[in-house]
């Protein structure tokens, strides 16, 4: 092993290994064949630093950890502090691009993208390559891997440990979690580099926000887009936009995004709107906004082929659309039928995209849902453009579509995401994605994609955003109600229970499904209904902040109970509860006819949000739930801000009266942070902050407030103590 750099580098016999330390606790594998290491995909934003170590013969030692490499096969083994190993190669195949790890302590495989999967998968086997999977497979289904999007990161857990795997190699990635073999856990790529990267926690949290720091973290986003949206494929003309909008207000239901999904263009032509149908735009969107409601509209990347049509014409003059390997642009099809790609790879394209959005934005369009960009081809079996269509990069240098296929919808949520800064300056720009890869946290939220109104992809959306929270993406949400079949009342309620707890809240159905808009529903589900949008925007404060300590730390707004648990074993398998930072913990009902289910509650005192009565944790309770309550435990010790909403029906309205909800019963603190919402003025310092702290007194705490800073007009705020009877705490 030798110093080269930054870095080090071991020659073996089959080619170079170069190891690279992004901070104490990220080291990269990188493997060769020369005595430079491959380049980075677009996801890793970091450089390479130096970091302290001592050099050994084919040793190598930091403060932290102590990496041996076999000289011959370039195998790796890491121990940790105490001399624990990490992590041990068995093999490393650098022709296959493949590694195979010794599967060691992990008991929990986490992480890894959007996954129809539990939360732990472990003895589970996947592979990453974005689809549109309806397209061949109807649904979501256990038996279908295929995904919308490809994070290619894991993370091994264990009490007292952790670690992540970050594979940087956007072709087709297949990873193996000791499914085929109980003691290996393997990944490889099907073309490109074997370059990975070790990230060291210990604690889960640890490992989320290195692997942030080096793929990126969302940004905070405009308040309004964590409220609630509503959505269906598709309101088709003005006057059914205005129906949905008066409806809401009407039955005083608070919501601020409103969609236009495909039917607003003309011909499903991007970039134009519907003359007749959507009359007047700009004035229908400003009629909107002053009912306090900001519209999205969706931009596929599939560009119609017509002659006189300006994107396509002005693209193909320019050479702007992915070419077959002999030079020809390659067409395929979406929805407008015969259609040609974008070639976001290039630079000058992605500013061309941006350039298109002008007339959207200037009109009053205030946010823009990118899908169908796995990308999504109608002419081909395997659902998309063939991997061998031709892409450009900056430097003239051709690139096969299997290796750009995973980075796609990212490079247009980029493109989209400059055309929003540029024509809406001052204001935090909302984009949607349907495909993703790593990094793409940093240009978008992301909903999952095409499921159905079904108990089961209720179920099996909760570990699924909690894996994507693990993966990086902080801002996500599956279609409340399900997209695809119809979706019964009681369905809708227990969804928008979840739905109100998540990141990204909208419903949103297919066209030809029974309609899923609350008031759709009689009165008793619209009410309860209605009860649990109002509790996210009585929380909606709590979930800015929230998404804020993603943006600062990486920590994701939603959690598997393990992440503040990791202790203890038993919170390793639950996928129907999670923790909404680190004191809420939700409970949500997802079977049919339940009125009770059964909670872990973990080890603390625990206040039940409902009736106030007190539990000792450390063991399973049965809890009442029906249909109109949502199980919430709140840890004792927790600080809850909670928003007055009296009177809201957008997110506008609420932070103005706020109330800090005390929960008893242990020492606790918590830092409020309060700005504008929308524009970057909190990037000059115009924001507030105020830090709580509660004693450990069960019935009378004292509260402590102390201004951090003030560059923000605070709003009234009121404290609300909820005692806690250790003696009657239920044994
Ligand atoms: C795709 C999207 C869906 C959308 C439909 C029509 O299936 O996943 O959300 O409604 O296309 O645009």
């Amino acid at each position: 092993m030798e110093r080269n750099g930054t870095g080090y580098t071991v020659r073996g016999s089959h080619g170079f290994l170069h190891i690279l330390f992004y901070s104490e606790k990220i080291v990269r594998f990188a493997y060769s064949d020369s005595l430079k290491p491959p380049s980075s995909t677009d996801a890793v934003l970091a450089e390479p630093l130096e970091v302290e170590a001592g050099l050994d013969n084919s040793k190598l030692v930091t403060g932290l950890m102590t990496i041996t490499v076999d000289e011959d096969s370039l195998a790796v083994k890491i121990t940790g502090p105490g001399g624990a190993v990490l992590s041990e190669d068995v093999t490393v195949d650098t022709g296959k691009r493949r590694v195979e790890k010794k599967k060691l302590w992990e008991l929990g495989i986490y992480g890894n993208g959007e996954k129809y999967s539990w939360i732990n998968q472990l003895g589970s086997a996947t592979f990453n390559y974005n689809s549109d999977v309806l397209f061949h497979h109807c649904i979501h289904n256990p038996l279908i891997p295929d995904m919308h999007t490809a994070i290619p990161f894991y993370i091994g857990a264990a009490p007292g440990c952790a670690y992540g795997i970050y594979f940087d190699n956007s072709y087709r990635t297949d990873f193996d979690f000791a499914k085929t073999d109980p003691g290996t856990i393997s990944f490889q790529a099907e073309d490109g580099s074997l370059d990975y990267y070790f990230i060291y926690g210990p604690s889960v949290d640890d490992v989320v926000s290195s692997y942030g720091s080096l793929t990126g973290r969302p940004d905070l986003p405009r308040k309004c887009f964590l409220g609630y949206h509503q959505s269906r494929y598709s309101y088709e003309t003005r006057e059914e936009v205005l129906s949905i909008a008066e409806n809401l207000r009407k039955h005083d239901i608070p919501c601020d995004v409103l969609y236009l999904d495909i039917a607003y263009m003309e011909g499903y032509k991007v970039f134009t709107v519907h003359p007749e149908r959507f009359k007047d735009f700009k004035g229908l969107l400003e009629q909107l906004r002053e009912m306090g409601f900001v519209v999205v509209v969706i931009v596929n990347p599939g560009v119609k082929v017509e002659t006189g049509y300006r994107v396509y014409e002005e693209g193909l003059d320019r050479g702007y659309f992915v070419k077959t390997p002999q030079g020809e642009t390659y067409q395929g099809e979406v929805w407008p039928k015969p259609a040609v790609y974008p070639d976001f790879l290039r630079s000058e394209v992605r500013k061309w995209w941006a350039g298109w959005h002008r007339e959207l934005l200037d009109a009053g369009v205030e946010g823009i849902w990118n899908d169908m960009n796995e990308p999504a081809d109608f002419t081909q079996e395997i659902g998309t453009l063939p991997g061998e269509m031709v892409h450009l990069d900056d430097h003239g240098n051709k690139r096969p579509h299997s290796e750009i296929h995973n980075l796609y919808a990212q490079l247009q949520t980029r493109a989209t995401r400059e055309g929003l800064e540029k024509y809406r300056p001052g204001q935090r720009p909302f984009v949607l994605t349907r495909a993703a890869f790593a990094g793409s946290q940093r240009y978008s939220a992301l909903w999952t994609g095409d499921n159905a109104s079904t108990w089961e992809h209720l179920e099996i959306s909760i570990p699924m955003m909690l894996n994507l929270g693990l993966s990086g993406y902080a801002f996500t949400g599956a279609d409340v109600g399900g997209y695809r079949g119809d979706c019964s009342g009681e369905l809708l309620v227990r969804w928008t229970q979840v739905g109100a707890l998540l990141p990204y809240f909208r419903n949103h159905s297919e066209l030809g499904t029974a309609r899923q808009e609350p008031w759709a529903y009689p009165s008793e589900i619209l009410e309860i209904t209605r009860d649990y949008i109002r509790l996210r925007y009585r929380l909606l404060t709590y979930y800015y902040n929230l998404m804020r300590e993603s943006a600062q730390k990486g920590a994701p707004p939603i959690r598997p109970l393990f992440y503040h648990y990791q202790d203890d074993l038993r919170t390793y398998n639950i996928n129907d509860q999670f923790l909404l930072g680190e004191g809420v913990m939700a409970c949500p009902v997802i079977r049919p006819g339940m009125d009770r289910r059964l909670v872990y509650l973990p080890g603390g005192l625990w206040h039940d949000y409902w009736s106030g009565k007190a539990y000792r944790g450390g063991r399973e309770i049965i809890c009442e739930a029906p249909l109109e309550i949502l199980p919430l435990f709140i840890k004792a010790g927790t600080i809850l801000p909670h928003d007055s909403i009296e009177g809201a029906v957008n997110a506008g309205q609420t932070g103005r009266v706020l109330t800090m909800h005390c929960y008893a019963g242990k020492e606790g603190a918590y830092r409020l942070y309060l700005d504008d919402g929308s524009s970057f003025a909190c990037r000059q310092d115009r924001y507030s902050e105020i830090e709580f702290t509660m004693d450990s007194d069960p019935l009378n705490p004292a509260i402590n407030k102390t201004m951090i800073k003030e560059n923000y007009p605070l709003p009234e705020i009121n404290i609300k103590i909820h005692s806690l009877d250790e003696e009657k705490a239920v044994e």
